[in-house]
């Protein structure tokens, strides 16, 4: 009540209403509901659709529609309905979302033709959307600007460049099992909502390509295609883009193949990046729109950035290494909660951390496939990620890097959380 007096309101695609004020609340405010794409591919199955809920007050009656319209229209019918009996969950729907070539999607927030709907009484209470979120940053300029990067909460994804886009299903080689990490393009993750890009490069003197997008000793898509995608996504936003140069894993043994790569950087990004401020991270985002640069180039060696001012200082990385749910809800909780305390006592350079919210693979899980490849580990984990994200780390999560992002809610999350903080909830 304090705290929480006033009432923003943005008008972005429709109305948003975000109200902190407890006495004038709707029962359905605090409900979530949201479609979800499940990274995982069978022989008869890919990008099944899942629904997750969260409704304290659910009552005996309700039900949970899935729609190929918006849910409020009168002739809309659900394609699929199921009768929620648990105030929060998740379930799969046994229906594949249509392919959508990256091409097809625009640069205005848009439903991608998947709806749900919570129904009580056979009205419609609460919807929401499979949706792109390209402009979501800069819609909130006038609420965000006077942070600075490591203020927000801003959704990533893991690997960044280790991604394939498939129209259909298709077996997987173990090495592709263990090493694809996205199933969307880097400028898919950027127009659905991603910010934060987690980049390993490989460096090849004698390809065709000398840089490349690796996930650890294996390359998988030339660095140029994805420094292309972030130009075009820039040209065509007002959004910031992290992004962060976080392993060398192939050809970077001397000093003179990382200044290869800065200075290669530095040419392709010309004109984007955004030079290392005095103040460093501590450049708030007002000050970054100003300048009408809107990338940072964040690099993982610190003699590198000590002499190159095209380049900052990494994000931190915050690593588990856990191979199960219950680890990584521990791993997490340890760094949000450390994170909490730092906030009466802020880290001094304002440095942003990325919280690493996957499992990860030993080598005998990888040798002897156990855990069932990145794609079924993520369909485990990425679900409860939302929920943890949503109710008890929304406070302090900075960059939280996800596989897989569509089987997450991790972008709407951090939308509504940086709402919900510009609004000092
Ligand atoms: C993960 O989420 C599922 C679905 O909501 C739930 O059944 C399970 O208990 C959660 N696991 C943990 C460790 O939170």
């Amino acid at each position: 009540m304090l705290l929480c007096l006033f009432i923003v309101t943005h008008l972005i695609a429709g109305v948003l209403l975000h109200s902190c004020n407890h006495e004038h609340k709707d029962e359905f405010d605090d409900v979530q509901i949201g479609v979800v794409i499940s990274p995982v591919m069978s022989n008869n199955m890919i990008r099944e659709i899942g629904i997750y809920w969260k409704n304290p007050n659910i009552k005996i009656g309700d039900s949970v529609g899935l729609y190929n319209k918006d849910p409020n229209f009168n002739d809309a019918l659900p394609i699929f309905k199921f009768t929620p009996d648990i105030p929060h969950g998740f379930r799969k729907t046994g229906i594949s979302a249509d392919f959508i070539p990256t091409s097809k999607l625009s640069f205005s927030k848009k439903c991608l033709g998947y709806y749900v709907a919570w129904i009580r009484d056979d009205v419609v209470k609460k919807t929401n959307c499979l949706s792109t979120n390209p402009s979501w940053m800069g819609d909130r300029r006038k609420t965000l600007e006077h942070l600075k990067m490591r203020d927000i909460f801003l959704p990533g994804t893991h690997d960044s460049a280790a991604y394939a886009k498939h129209k259909n299903s298709q077996l997987e080689l173990i090495v592709d099992k263990y090493t694809i990490t996205q199933d969307e393009d880097v400028l898919a993750q950027l127009i659905y909502g991603a910010r934060y890009l987690d980049i390993r490069i490989g460096r090849y003197p004698n390809h065709e390509h000398t840089f490349w997008g690796n996930h650890g000793p294996f390359r998988i898509v030339p660095l140029k295609t994805v420094i292309n995608a972030v130009k075009y996504f820039l040209d065509k936003t007002d959004e910031i883009i992290i992004f962060d140069v976080q392993e060398f894993p192939v050809g970077f043994k001397t000093m003179a193949a990382h200044y290869e790569l800065t200075d290669y950087l530095e040419k392709e990004f010309a004109h984007y990046l955004l030079p290392r401020p005095a103040n460093g991270w501590k450049i708030t985002l007002e000050d970054i729109w100003n300048s009408n640069r809107r990338l940072i180039i964040g690099y993982d060696y610190a003699s590198v950035v000590a002499s190159r001012t095209c380049v900052w200082p990494q994000v931190g990385h915050q690593w588990g290494n856990v191979r199960t749910i219950g680890a990584l809800y521990k791993h997490l909780n340890k760094v949000e909660t450390q994170a909490a305390e730092e906030s009466f006592n802020p880290n001094p350079s304002s440095q942003p951390r990325a919280a690493m919210a996957q499992l990860t693979p030993t080598t005998f899980d990888v040798i002897f496939d156990r855990l069932g490849g990145l794609r079924k580990m993520a369909e485990n984990v990425d679900i409860n990620i939302t929920e943890w994200y949503n109710e008890e780390w929304q406070h302090t999560a900075n960059v939280v890097a996800v596989d897989f992002l569509k089987a997450t809610g991790i972008v709407e999350t951090a939308i509504e959380w940086n709402d919900k903080r510009a609004a000092g909830c």
